[in-house]
């Protein structure tokens, strides 16, 4: 049961509203690429309209260190506006006289959309100013940026000081659904996690080892994993800082695994290529077969190229076996929980529906949609890979698609979100 108020709970008719949303979505060239998470806040916003609400709007995109005008939200006033049939107007300027006057000329039931709250340094920072700023254009605060709930922000935190704060029914959703799972998942559990935000996601694998019975790595998580295990992975993306921790999560799986029925597997082929292109030529590196020239000539002959990442080359996505290999394990699985995608899925193909590094991923959406046969319960989340399952259209098979990934891996693993902590008790 969701502990905290919601816009339900509150008197909000004819109210100004300083509503919070997760629009960090993927844009290429002005173009949005997938909308899951502009159309998941329209219930909110939908409610907001019905009691008559003035609404403003703000929003993360990106990380830009200061102004960066390929991180401005100006591509999503046409899209809301488009999917709630109704005009959005759009505030390109933070500084406060320039919000003010827009303020000023909402009307009842319109919307204003705020540009990205990290153009202004102080969102990062938690800034009490720059809370302030913010929630003197409203009367209440409305959180339901599930994504970024895990996050100590101005519009997440710092805001809530100045302004009676409540929750969106998104916000509410997640949080009830994904605690759900966390405290009663129905085994055996199998969690994959990929992507590349390492740093954000590592610390939670720790939490996993002693929940779970499977846990499969992939993405640049995985080569972060495969380095510190002492593996050749040419000039793939990894973080050297979460190195010692990769290293001790490792010992502890193994220490593990010597306890109970449990494994973290690690990719044992990988898609590679010297360039992240359309057409660039791809190679699988395979370290678990060898030839039999290998074995016969041993150790005379160093191994065979096939079965190293050269210097020059990068490790793009999870190798065909290993993908037919996690697509097995969830045969036997009754919950997945699955986080960052297998490899980079935003190149296109040239010639198929699935781009060059997005077999790993497709085969973990297939087998998740119980397309092998056997159907676990399902949570998926994170931008990027709700955007993949999107993007094959396949969110029906899922059973909770979550807008959140830090997130969501922070509240399975049992911790507090300060973006929700700060919110009104019911
Ligand atoms: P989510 O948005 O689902 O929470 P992340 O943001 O952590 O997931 O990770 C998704 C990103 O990871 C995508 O942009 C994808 O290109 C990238 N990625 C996945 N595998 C690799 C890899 N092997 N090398 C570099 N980037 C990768
Ligand atoms: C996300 O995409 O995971 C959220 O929007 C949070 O973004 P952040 O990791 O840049 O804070
Ligand atoms: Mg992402």
């Amino acid at each position: 049961m969701f502990k905290k108020k919601t816009v339900k709970d509150i008197n909000l008719r004819g109210k100004t509203v300083l509503l919070r949303v997760d629009y960090n979505v993927p844009i290429k060239n002005g173009i949005i690429q997938d909308d899951f998470r502009i159309r998941q806040s329209l219930e909110t916003i939908k409610y907001l309209i019905s009691q008559e609400c003035k609404i403003i709007i703000c929003s993360h995109l990106g990380r830009p260190e200061g102004m960066d005008p390929s991180l401005s939200l100006r591509p999503v006033v046409l899209r809301l506006s488009k999917l709630l049939n109704k005009g959005v107007a759009f505030a390109p300027n933070l500084s406060s006289e320039n919000i003010n006057s827009e303020v000023k000329n909402l009307k009842s039931g319109q919307i204003l959309l705020l540009e990205n709250l990290r153009f202004n340094p102080g969102e990062d920072k938690d800034d009490d100013k720059f809370a302030k700023q913010l929630s003197e254009l409203a009367d209440i605060f409305v959180q339901d940026a599930f994504g970024v709930v895990h996050r100590y922000n101005a519009s997440t935190v710092a805001v809530t000081k100045y302004l009676p704060s409540v929750a969106g029914l998104l916000l509410e959703r997640e949080v009830d659904t994904i605690t759900n799972v966390a405290q009663n998942p129905k085994k055996p559990l199998m969690v994959v996690v990929g992507g590349a935000k390492i740093a954000d996601k590592i610390d939670i694998l720790e939490r996993f080892i002693s929940m779970a019975d499977y846990i499969m790595l992939g993405g640049a998580m995985a080569n972060t994993f495969l380095k510190a295990s002492g593996t050749e992975i040419g000039a793939s993306k990894y973080d050297e800082n979460e190195l010692p921790l990769a290293r001790r999560i490792l010992q502890l799986a193994k220490t593990e695994s010597k306890k109970r029925n449990f494994t973290l597997q690690l990719p044992f082929d990988v898609v590679v290529s010297k360039k992240m292109d359309s057409n660039t030529t791809l190679r699988i590196v395979d370290w678990s077969s060898y030839s039999l020239s290998e074995i016969e000539s041993y150790p005379k002959r160093p191994p065979k190229r096939g079965s190293t990442v050269l210097s020059d080359e990068k490790i793009f996505d999870i190798g065909p076996f290993t993908g037919a290999y996690i697509a097995g394990v969830m045969q036997s699985m009754n919950t997945v929980i699955w986080n960052g995608t297998m490899g980079v899925t935003e190149v296109p193909s040239l010639i198929t529906s699935t781009g060059p590094y997005s077999h790993g991923s497709e085969l973990v959406l297939q087998a998740i949609s119980g397309e092998f046969g056997h159907k676990p319960f399902s949570l998926v989340g994170g931008g990027d890979t709700a955007g993949f399952v999107q993007s094959k259209e396949m969110s029906a098979n899922i059973n909770h698609l979550s807008t959140g990934g830090g997130a969501s891996l922070e509240l399975l693993g049992g911790h507090k979100l300060p973006g929700v902590e700060a919110l009104l008790d019911k």
